[in-house]
């Protein structure tokens, strides 16, 4: 059973509470509650993390090192600025997934950037709680070398 590790960045601890009109009012239990049905589906077995801190995220992505076979992300801000998050990506040689609930190019100019894409698979942006749902049916495609 492929293992994927779900990483939430600063901040979206507070979906449903924050920017609803941006960001929608699911909260990220019932967003993490959907996508294990999903990964259950999928045969899939998913470890999830929401951190405010960096450092946090990037011990996790460590420790993935060997271990999980995928990782999909949203790294919330830090999308566009982290090159120690990038960095951390980089270093494991896992497929990673971004997604974000927003459509970040849609938004002000500092989200148009993101650091963290050019060392994933893809990116998934703009389609609220469902980016996920979609991130793991991509990272399920490419695992499976169902890639066309
Ligand atoms: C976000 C977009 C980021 O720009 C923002 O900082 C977030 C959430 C999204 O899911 O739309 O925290 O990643």
């Amino acid at each position: 059973m492929k293992k994927i590790l779900v990483l939430h960045g600063p901040n979206l601890n507070m979906l449903g509470i924050r920017e609803p009109g941006v960001y929608g009012t699911v909260s990220l239990s019932a967003i993490e509650h959907n996508l294990r049905l999903l990964a259950k589906e999928l045969s899939m077995e998913i470890e999830s993390l929401q951190s405010n801190h960096e450092g946090e995220l990037i011990d996790r992505i460590h420790q993935a090192y060997g271990v999980m076979d995928g990782i999909l992300i949203n790294p919330g801000a830090l999308t566009h600025y982290s090159y120690a998050l990038r960095d951390a990506l980089a270093s494991v040689h896992l497929p990673v997934v971004e997604v974000h609930l927003s459509n970040i190019h849609q938004r002000e100019a500092f989200r148009h950037v993101s650091v963290t894409a050019p060392v994933s698979l893809g990116q998934i942006s703009g389609f609220g709680d469902y980016s996920y749902e979609l991130g793991l049916m991509a990272l399920h495609r490419h695992l499976n070398k169902e890639v066309r």
